[in-house]
C-alpha cells in the first residue's frame, strides 16, 4: 500500500475489569503498529491524587475543587504508556486494589469525565489507536472503526487479576479480588454517567474459553474485515 493510501485508524475495546482488555490492546498494537491509550490509568491518576489529598472520591464538590491543581500527561517510550500527574511518574502506584476502588468512585463523577475527554480524544486525532475503557465506543470515540466490548466469566477475570496483582508484587486473595471486582463492575455499569455498556454497534467477545494467541488472532481479523486495511498510520 503507498504511503498516501495510508489512514488513521480507531480501535475501541470497552468492557469489565479483569477481561483481557489491556493485555490485548497491547498486543494488538504492536502488531498493528499503533499507539496503545490505557484510559483507565487516567481515572486512577485522578483517584491516587484525590487519596493524596485526603478526599472523599464521591464527594464531587471536593473532587471538582481538586481537578485545576492536576496536570496529567501521557507518554509513549517503547510502545509503553506513562502517566506523569503533575510531572511524576506513577509507576505502579496506581494499580493497587485501594487505587481501583479510588478509580471506579471518581469516575463516576460527571466533572471527573469532562475533565478527562479532550486527553483522550486529543491522543486519537493525533495517531491510529487502540484505547481500552468502559466509555470508548459509546462517548470518547463514537465513530471508532472497530469497537470490541470484551467480556470473560466472573472467575475467570478473577483469576487473572490475582495473577496480575501478584506480577506486580501484590497478594490478595481469590475471594476478595472476585468481590471487589464484583462490586466495581456493578458501580461502573450501572452509574448514571458513561456507563460500561456495549455500544450498539460493539461486536461483544466472550473470551474465557480461548487462549490469548486464539484472541489475538480473531481481533486482529475483525480489525481487517472493518477497516479493510492491513497497514495503518501511525501518525
Ligand atoms: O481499566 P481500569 O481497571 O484501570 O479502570 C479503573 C476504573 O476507571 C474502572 O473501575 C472504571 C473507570 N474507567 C472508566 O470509567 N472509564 C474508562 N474509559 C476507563 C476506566
Amino acid at each position: 500500500m503507498r504511503k498516501e493510501e495510508k489512514r488513521m485508524i480507531q480501535i475501541a475495546i470497552d468492557g469489565p475489569s479483569g477481561a483481557g482488555k489491556s493485555t490485548l490492546a497491547k498486543a494488538l498494537a504492536a502488531r498493528l503498529g499503533i499507539v496503545y491509550v490505557d484510559t483507565g490509568a487516567l481515572y486512577r491518576t485522578v483517584g491516587y491524587y484525590v487519596r493524596s489529598q485526603d478526599q472523599n472520591p464521591r464527594d464531587e464538590a471536593a473532587v471538582s475543587a481538586l481537578l485545576p491543581q492536576i496536570t496529567i500527561e501521557l507518554k509513549y517510550e517503547n510502545g509503553a504508556q506513562r502517566v506523569l500527574l503533575n510531572g511524576e511518574d506513577l509507576g505502579d502506584k496506581i494499580r493497587t486494589p485501594e487505587m481501583s476502588m479510588y478509580a471506579s468512585a471518581v469516575s463516576s463523577l460527571p466533572a471527573v469525565r469532562s475533565f478527562l475527554l479532550d486527553t483522550q480524544r486529543n491522543i486519537a486525532k493525533k495517531n491510529s489507536v487502540i484505547m481500552d475503557g468502559r466509555d470508548i465506543g459509546t462517548v470518547i470515540l463514537p465513530n471508532a472503526d472497530v469497537k470490541v466490548f470484551l467480556t470473560a466469566s466472573d472467575e475467570c477475570r478473577a483469576r487473572r487479576r490475582v495473577a496480575e496483582l501478584a506480577e506486580k508484587g501484590i497478594t490478595d486473595t481469590f475471594e476478595n479480588v472476585l468481590a471487589d471486582m464484583r462490586a466495581r463492575d456493578k458501580a461502573d455499569s450501572t452509574r448514571a454517567v458513561a456507563p460500561a455498556v456495549a455500544a450498539p454497534d460493539a461486536v461483544v467477545f466472550d473470551n474465557s474459553e480461548y487462549s490469548f494467541e486464539e484472541c489475538v488472532e480473531h481481533l486482529l481479523h475483525l480489525v481487517y474485515e472493518k477497516t479493510g486495511v492491513t497497514e495503518v498510520c501511525r501518525a
